[in-house]
């Protein structure tokens, strides 16, 4: 099967001296959920910057189903679906004019744009504030209206950089049921978090960078085998994922 993803020793160094990616290769299978990991300043934004044109990279190679992201990029973008980190709408529009415009910068006519957003502002939990303006939206709402509009060019590759921050535990629980919808329905995920149980409730795969670099890659079962018994914290009560993630970015 052909991969959603294909990273290949990418290199970025940020104007100013940053070295935020030191030759990063990952591989992302069509259909996959997969989690990038890592903390503060890793380089997770980074990587989906470049995946996405936001950011240019200074060396290596990135192939979204198989279209190269520079000489074939507005292919490579049709095919993904951005939730960025930052909230990045028009806050004085109504959540249901922030999806119909999106729509429209994919050449998606109105007419065809409306009952697609109406029906994600529904699964979303956003129905009653379709038509109120942004700003009356709460922290957690207004990032479901950012999973909305990352859907309504119906990508078949959602990327979704810490979509869940700020967002209650029951909410977060119905956007993960939602997520597991999309995958489904054939979607592939690519998600950052720093809610390690959310990768460990969601991910099929799962990496970890730090400092640019990825130190662990592979099936979740895989990264939960390396946990190491003896270098557990007595007292301490995080989920495994979590404990391994601080082994290995705390010695690395
Ligand atoms: N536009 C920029 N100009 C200069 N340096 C940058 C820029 N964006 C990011 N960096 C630097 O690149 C490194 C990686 O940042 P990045 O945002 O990719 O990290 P991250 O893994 O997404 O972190 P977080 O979990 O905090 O979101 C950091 O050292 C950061 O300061
Ligand atoms: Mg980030």
């Amino acid at each position: 099967m052909q991969n959603a993803l294909e990273i290949k020793d990418l290199k970025k160094s940020y104007e100013g001296g940053t070295v935020a990616l030191k030759g990063v290769s990952l591989t992302i299978p069509q259909g996959d959920f997969f989690s990038l990991l890592g903390p503060n300043g890793a380089g997770k934004t980074t990587i989906i910057g470049i995946v996405t044109g936001l950011v240019t990279k200074t060396s290596g190679t990135v192939k979204v189903f198989g279209h190269d992201s520079v000489t074939d990029a507005a292919t490579a973008r049709s095919m993904i679906g951005l939730c960025g980190q930052e909230i990045n709408f028009d806050q004085w529009m109504k959540p249901v004019d922030v999806l119909v415009n999106q729509a429209g910068y994919y050449g998606i006519p109105r007419k065809v744009a409306l009952p697609r957003a109406r029906k994600l502002l529904v699964d979303l939990g956003l129905a009653d504030k379709a038509d109120q303006i942004g700003f009356r939206l709460s922290g957690g709402m207004k990032r479901r209206l950012m999973i909305a509009r990352a859907l309504i060019h119906q990508p078949k590759f959602l990327i979704l950089d810490e979509p869940t921050a700020g967002v209650d535990v029951e909410l977060r629980r119905s956007m993960w049921d939602y997520l597991t919808t999309l995958t489904k329905e054939g979607i592939t995920i690519l998600l950052t978090t720093h809610y390690l149980e959310e990768a460990e409730q969601l991910a099929k795969h799962v990496a970890i960078i730090n400092k640019g670099e990825i130190i662990a890659n592979g099936t979740l079962d895989e990264i939960l085998a390396m946990h190491d018994d003896s270098a557990s914290r007595e007292g301490y009560r995080g989920g495994r994922l979590e404990e391994v993630f601080v082994q290995l970015t705390h010695t690395a």
